[in-house]
């Protein structure tokens, strides 16, 4: 279980002080698949990092079965199972893809490695002796790195946005792959940062964040209609200047 206490996230910019996260408290149970999703820009990576500590918060706590894990490093969470699947994923120089998915788990052997990547629809003959570095494309890259945290035995598997940059080809057989891998690991909580409709579906609850807040949970049949509305309205960024417009348009 994990769960974040009133954390805030701001940075200090030229400009001034710039509000990322906006005071906010969840708590992801063990077992269930969340979705957040939510407008560009509102905060969904944000949250992930503040997790992942990537982001220390300005204010809050992030506690992990009952542990206060806010001053914990990335190495530390990791060890402790707080998994994060990149939105735009790093690369390795001089790292195999053997070598990067065995760092997921020691244990898992090359038989596992093979499987795996064909699961994710690389084929293992072509990839194994791979660098994980910027001689795959973004699309492999993304592949290898949600691989890397289906393997691993984290608790919390934060995954953002797995299938950006994945052709459709394989799109389909990703997806399925990230959901069944959480039924048959039911005590881990996966959090996925989507806009997937296939994934809004699959969840146990949706959170919207926007505007670096939560602005509403719920299951697909409550929350589907909301998105439809909010994304033009009342979550979106707006500019200044359309501000006033869309205050007409929504009728706030
Ligand atoms: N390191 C940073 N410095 C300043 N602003 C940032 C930084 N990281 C993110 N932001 C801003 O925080 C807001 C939320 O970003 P992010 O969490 O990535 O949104 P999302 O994932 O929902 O698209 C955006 O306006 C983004 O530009
Ligand atoms: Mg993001």
């Amino acid at each position: 279980m994990i769960s974040l206490e009133n954390v805030s996230l701001k940075f200090e910019e030229e400009k001034g002080i710039v509000h990322i996260l906006n005071d906010i408290s969840i708590t992801f149970e063990p077992g269930k698949l969340y979705v957040i999703t939510g407008p560009n820009g509102g905060g969904k990576t944000s949250v992930a990092k503040v997790m992942m500590g990537i982001h220390n918060p300005s204010s809050g706590k992030i506690i992990l079965d009952d542990q206060d894990i806010t001053s914990c490093s990335i190495s530390e969470r990791a060890f402790k199972g707080v998994r994060y699947a990149f939105q735009n994923p790093p690369r390795f120089k001089g790292i195999d893809v053997k070598w990067f998915l065995k760092l997921a788990n020691e244990a898992i052997t090359e038989a596992d490695i093979s499987l795996i990547l064909k699961k994710i629809g690389l084929c293992p003959e072509e990839y194994l002796e791979r660098t994980v570095d910027a001689g795959l494309s973004g699309g492999e890259m993304k592949r290898m790195e949600i691989a890397s945290v289906l393997l691993s035995k984290a608790k919390v598997a934060i995954l953002d946005e797995p299938e950006a940059g994945v052709d459709l080809w394989g799109f389909e057989q990703l997806l399925n792959l990230i959901i069944q891998s959480h039924h048959k690991a039911i005590k881990r909580t996966t959090i996925i940062i989507s806009h997937s409709e296939k994934f809004l579906k699959a969840a146990d609850e949706i959170i919207v964040v926007a505007n670096g807040k939560i602005q509403v949970r719920g299951n697909y049949a409550e929350i589907h209609p909301l998105i439809q509305e909010g994304i033009n309205c009342r979550w979106r960024k707006v500019c200044l200047e359309e501000e006033k417009e869309d205050e007409i348009k929504c009728g706030r």
